[in-house]
Order: C-alpha cells, then sequence, then structure tokens
C-alpha cells in the first residue's frame, strides 16, 4: 500500500484543472490524449457548456519515478461551485494531499481559498501550484504573494507549471510522491469503504466511486450500505483509468468503482459507509450527513396536460440526482405541479436544463425562496418555504431565516461598490477585510440566503466587471423581521402572489407588486383595486379603472363576421386568464408577479 498516492485538486473555474489531469494522463502514458479527452469530457454536456464541472471522473494512474519506483495515483475530483460543498467535503475524505491549482493570470479566487481551509481541516497535505507560467500575462510574483498572504503557505514551496506545455508537470508528480503520505488502514480488517460519488447508469444500475479504508471488496461479495442497511451482492469493482476497468478486487487504500445492483442513488448516498454484510463494521466512517436543499421553487408544465410527464421526468432525474426533492404541489395560477428543492441555483439550473434536454419539457419555475423557520403562538415549530402557506400574521410569535457566511475576492477598487450592494441592497454585514497580496481583497459578510439567491452572483459580476468572485456557507437560522405581502385582487387575497420581505422592505415591494399588477391585468366592467397587505394594514393600493364600453360597441351593427371574430379571440384570449373572484387574470401576471423580490 505504500506505493499508492491518492489526491484531489483544488481549482477555480478554468484555472486547469482538465488540461493538467489530460497531461498527467499523457506523461504516465495512460492513454493517448486525444481519445482521453474524448472519454474523460463525455460525462455532462451542461456543465460543460457553462464551464461548470460538478464532477467528472477519478482517474488512475501509474507512474515510475525518477528512481525506479511504480507508484499508483488516484485523482479525485473536487466540485468548483459553491452549491456543491458537501461533494467537496466527502472527495477531500476519499484522499490524503491534494494540489491547489491556482491561475497566473487570474489568481487566487474566492472559492480556492473555501477548499483550501476545507482541505486543511481534512488534514490534507497540500501542494501549491501556479499554473500557465507560459502566458505573458503571468503574474507569478503577485500570484505567490495572495497563496501566501491568504492561504499562509510560504512562496518558497510553490511549485510552478504550465499544464499547458507540460513544463514542470513530472516534477509536480515527483513532489506527489514525495510529499504526500500513503494511505493507511488494513487489508485484513472488516471492510470500511467510503462513498464519495454515485452516478447512475440506465443499463448497469448505479455505480458507487468509493476509497476503501479497510478490508477488501470483490466481486461476489455481499456488502451492506451503512445508513439504511440494505444489503447488496457485488457484481464488478474496477478502476478508472479513466475509462471504467473491472480489477480483481478493490483494497484498503484504493480507489475506484462498485457496481451491486443499486436501483437509484439516493439508496447510495455520498458520505455513506460501505461495509461487508457479513461481517459488518459497528462504526461507520464520520461526517455521513443528509443533503439538505436550501433552495425551493414551484415547478409547473408549460402546458398543464403535460404534468404527468413532468412527473416521470423528475422522478427519472431523481434516480441520478439524490440531491433533488419534490413534492406535488398545486397553484391556484399555474395549476398542478411540483415543488422542488434544489443545493442551489445553479443545481435548479441544472436540473431545469436536463428536464429541458433530456425530457424535452418545458417547464415553468417560480422565483426561489428559502425555507423559514416559523415558530407559532402556541409554541408548535413549522418550516415554510413556499410563501403562499404562511401562516397569518396573529399566529406566528417568531421568525427565522437562514443566514450565510459570503466571502468575497475582489480587486481593491471594487470595495465600494459591492459594500454598496451587499449592505444597502442585501441586508448583509460586514464582518471583515484583508489584504491578499497587492490586488485583491477579501471581503467577509454576513448576509440572508434570500438575498443572494436571486440574481446576485449576476450583480456582484456586473459591479465588478467580473473581476470578483464568490464563496458563502451556511451558518445558522437567525431571528429576523419579516412579513408576508399579501395581495388582494377587487378585495379578494390572491395566495399565489404572496411575497415574504423585509418589514424594511415591504413598502417597495408591496408598491412594485400592485403597479405590475394594475399593469398586466386587463381593464374590466368595473373598476379594480389592486391591494398590498402586510402586518394587517393596506400599505400600497393601485386601481385599475372600468372600461367605458364594451368590445363590440366597436363594431356599429352590421358586420357579422367581425363580430364573430372579436368574440373569438375574447375566448381565445379568456382560456389563459385564471379567474378570482370576478376578476380574470392572465397567467403571464402571475409569472411577472413571481419574479418580483
Ligand atoms: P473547468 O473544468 O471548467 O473547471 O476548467 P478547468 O479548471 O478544468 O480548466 P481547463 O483545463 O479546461 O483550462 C481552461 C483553459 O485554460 C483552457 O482553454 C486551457 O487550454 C487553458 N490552460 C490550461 N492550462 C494552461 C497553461 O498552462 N497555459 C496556457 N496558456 N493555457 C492553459
Amino acid at each position: 500500500m505504500k506505493n499508492i498516492k491518492n489526491i484531489c485538486i483544488i481549482a477555480h473555474i478554468d484555472h486547469g484543472k482538465t488540461t493538467l489531469s489530460d497531461r498527467i494522463l499523457e506523461i504516465t502514458g495512460a492513454i493517448e490524449p486525444r481519445k482521453m479527452r474524448e472519454q474523460y469530457l463525455d460525462s455532462m454536456d451542461i456543465e460543460r457548456e457553462r464551464g461548470i464541472t460538478i464532477k467528472s471522473h477519478p482517474l488512475r494512474v501509474f507512474y515510475k519515478s525518477k528512481k525506479g519506483e511504480l507508484y499508483e495515483i488516484n485523482i479525485v475530483d473536487t466540485p468548483g461551485h459553491v452549491d456543491f460543498t458537501y461533494e467537496v467535503d466527502r472527495s477531500m475524505a476519499a484522499v490524503e494531499g491534494a494540489i491547489l491549482l491556482v491561475d497566473a493570470t487570474q489568481g487566487v479566487q474566492a472559492q480556492t481559498v473555501a477548499n483550501t481551509y476545507k482541505a486543511l481541516e481534512h488534514d490534507l497535505e497540500i501542494i501549491p501550484v501556479i499554473n500557465k507560467i507560459d502566458l505573458p500575462n503571468a503574474n507569478i510574483e503577485e500570484t505567490e504573494s495572495e497563496i501566501e498572504d491568504l492561504i499562509g503557505i510560504p512562496r518558497d514551496e510553490i511549485h510552478k507549471i504550465s499544464a499547458k506545455e507540460g513544463t514542470g508537470v513530472e516534477e509536480l508528480l515527483e513532489l506527489i510522491l514525495e510529499k504526500i503520505p500513503a494511505p493507511t488502514g488494513n487489508e485484513s480488517n472488516k471492510l470500511k469503504a467510503l462513498i464519495f460519488d454515485a452516478k447512475y447508469d440506465k443499463y448497469r444500475g448505479v455505480i458507487i466511486y468509493v476509497r476503501v479504508f479497510d478490508g477488501i471488496v470483490k466481486p461476489g461479495d455481499k456488502i451492506m450500505i451503512f445508513s439504511n442497511r440494505q444489503t447488496y451482492e457485488v457484481s464488478e469493482v474496477g478502476a478508472f483509468t479513466p475509462e471504467m476497468t473491472p480489477t480483481k478486487s478493490l483494497k484498503a487504500g484504493d480507489i475506484g468503482y462498485i457496481i451491486a445492483g443499486i436501483k437509484e442513488v439516493s439508496l447510495a448516498r455520498v458520505g455513506d459507509t460501505i461495509t461487508s454484510a457479513i461481517e459488518p463494521i459497528e462504526t461507520p466512517l464520520p461526517g455521513y450527513q443528509e443533503i439538505k436543499p436550501m433552495v425551493y421553487a414551484g415547478m409547473y408544465p408549460g402546458v398543464p396536460e403535460y404534468y404527468e410527464e413532468l412527473r416521470k421526468a423528475l422522478e427519472k432525474l431523481k434516480l441520478n440526482d439524490s440531491a433533488l426533492v419534490y413534492k406535488p404541489d398545486h397553484s391556484p395560477a399555474l395549476g398542478f405541479g411540483f415543488r422542488c428543492g434544489f443545493l442551489g441555483l445553479l443545481h435548479m439550473d441544472v436540473v431545469k436544463e436536463r428536464l429541458t434536454r433530456e425530457f424535452d419539457m418545458t417547464v415553468i419555475l417560480t422565483a426561489p425562496n428559502v425555507e423559514y423557520k416559523i415558530i407559532l403562538k402556541d409554541g408548535t415549530e413549522i418550516l415554510i418555504n413556499d410563501p403562499a402557506k404562511f401562516p397569518e400574521e396573529g399566529e406566528i410569535q417568531e421568525i427565522y431565516e437562514p443566514y450565510i457566511k459570503l466571502s468575497i475576492i475582489t480587486p481593491p477598487e471594487y470595495i465600494g461598490k459591492l459594500m454598496n450592494l451587499v449592505q444597502t441592497e442585501r441586508r448583509g454585514v460586514m464582518i471583515s477585510t484583508e489584504n491578499a497580496g497587492h490586488e485583491r481583497v477579501v471581503l467577509i459578510f454576513e448576509v440572508p440566503l434570500a438575498e443572494i439567491v436571486f440574481d446576485f452572483f449576476d450583480r456582484m459580476k456586473a459591479v465588478s466587471r467580473g473581476y470578483a468572485s464568490m464563496d458563502y456557507e451556511f451558518i445558522g437560522y437567525r431571528k429576523s423581521d419579516l412579513v408576508k405581502v399579501a395581495v388582494l385582487v377587487n378585495k379578494e387575497p390572491v395566495d399565489a402572489l404572496s411575497i415574504i420581505a423585509h418589514k424594511s422592505k415591504a413598502y417597495t415591494v408591496a408598491r412594485k407588486l400592485v403597479d405590475k399588477l394594475a399593469e398586466l391585468i386587463p381593464q374590466h366592467q368595473f373598476e379594480i383595486p389592486i391591494q398590498a397587505k402586510a402586518g394587517g394594514r393596506i400599505i400600497a393600493r393601485s386601481t385599475i379603472k372600468a372600461l367605458r364600453k364594451d368590445v363590440l360597441a366597436k363594431c356599429y351593427g352590421g358586420d357579422v363576421t367581425r363580430k364573430m371574430k372579436l368574440l373569438e379571440k375574447q375566448k381565445e384570449g379568456k382560456k389563459r386568464m385564471r379567474e378570482i373572484g370576478r376578476v380574470s387574470i392572465p397567467q403571464e401576471a402571475f409569472l411577472a408577479m413571481l419574479r418580483i423580490g
């Protein structure tokens, strides 16, 4: 086992993780570069196109050191997006070391720092590497200062490479052998393996990616998944070379895959422990958590008749995505659909996109919400993630909302604009600032999650001309002065249009709501008051004036066809209307409302 090295690569998007893996595969002669690219990159088109790899296959290569010894090196991927921090954590639990890869033209980014701290918590040996040194605009010295200041690694320990040209990559492999500790563990102990990823395959069922810590697993073995006590018979084990290649067994220290007839990924979740069904271990590996969605939204089929198809599509997606949760829901405005929970906004986009591409489904997503914790007057505690279901003001004792610690790394010239964005517009509070090198500042805030789920990332990029990067982590629920802004159309409450807002913003939100609605609801024969109510009082009002004449008055008597046409048209229009009391509200109005935050 001493000749195994297990590592992960920590890198910001586009800092060169894939290029470095390519080069390592090439140097170790694992596979021809061209074939590899097709292989390695096939997994998820959507992520590729967006430049975000959620996770790619691990790699196993053999490398003969300069001293002539043969080593097995396993490289595990870490997702590069804040939605997937738990997966990063579990990938790190599967290895002994990390390569911290920083692009010399871009410097250290917020997520790189967060992930490096995480690696330190896992006691990983870190090898800092500056990439793209071949580029004329590479700013090596500044990048060195940033790594030194932010992560506390002395600059003389930083290795420099060009993953593209191959400069320094072989030396990096030697450094891995020298610095990364060999895995510990014992083949003769009972089986103990960590699930650090799982994929669903149409033909083979779930493929579990594991790191074996103790014992051996081979085809024919009976295994048990610790958290749910389900048992399965192993049909295949193997390594990623990078394609899945069957092996006789996986032993303590190894990284590879297990196939055991598991039907869906939610039965073999990331972070769970695999042991022998015959001789199970008593305590699982530490750190297993059920992943909890952070962001919720209503999802409705573009055409109501496709509800059943949407249900089937979600069921299939769930096979491969244990983080997705959904339950049937109904909205008076949008009909039958689902209330879905996601890890974050990117996860939500990926699900929506996959529904379109893989299932040909167009869906309507409502504005994302967070989950509020409400203590009712009678002492019961409830969780609400749909504003329409918010209890009445009089029943509520206290409301709590999720808070995050937000870190932003930015060139100093954008500090003012970013502070304004977070503090003035988004209820954030600055906790600290810190210089990193000469060209970067780290800003730390505490902010309600609800304030960043909607368009924050784009706004941050806009005010910093794309230079700022962010990372966040959930820090807990905090008591908050929130109110439900309810809407009344012609004095009738319309639940689907309710919004949860902070008291300080309630008036502005209410004003926007009533004005927008007044614009979108067509005139009727009578006057329609549109009101917004919060804390038991009307806080904004707008009025839609009555129509003076009815439509037919335009056709002076005789022309029957024209009259018919007009009536037809009116009927068409009515189909997409929802009746609320005596008022017809077009569906577009509901959708537009759902996007006001
Ligand atoms: P994601 O998978 O999207 O997270 O990106 P990544 O970190 O895998 O980056 P990738 O390897 O795709 O590299 C991003 C871009 O940088 C590509 O256009 C590479 O060709 C380029 N690149 C990577 N390494 C180097 C390098 O050493 N020198 C130069 N000049 N370009 C590089």
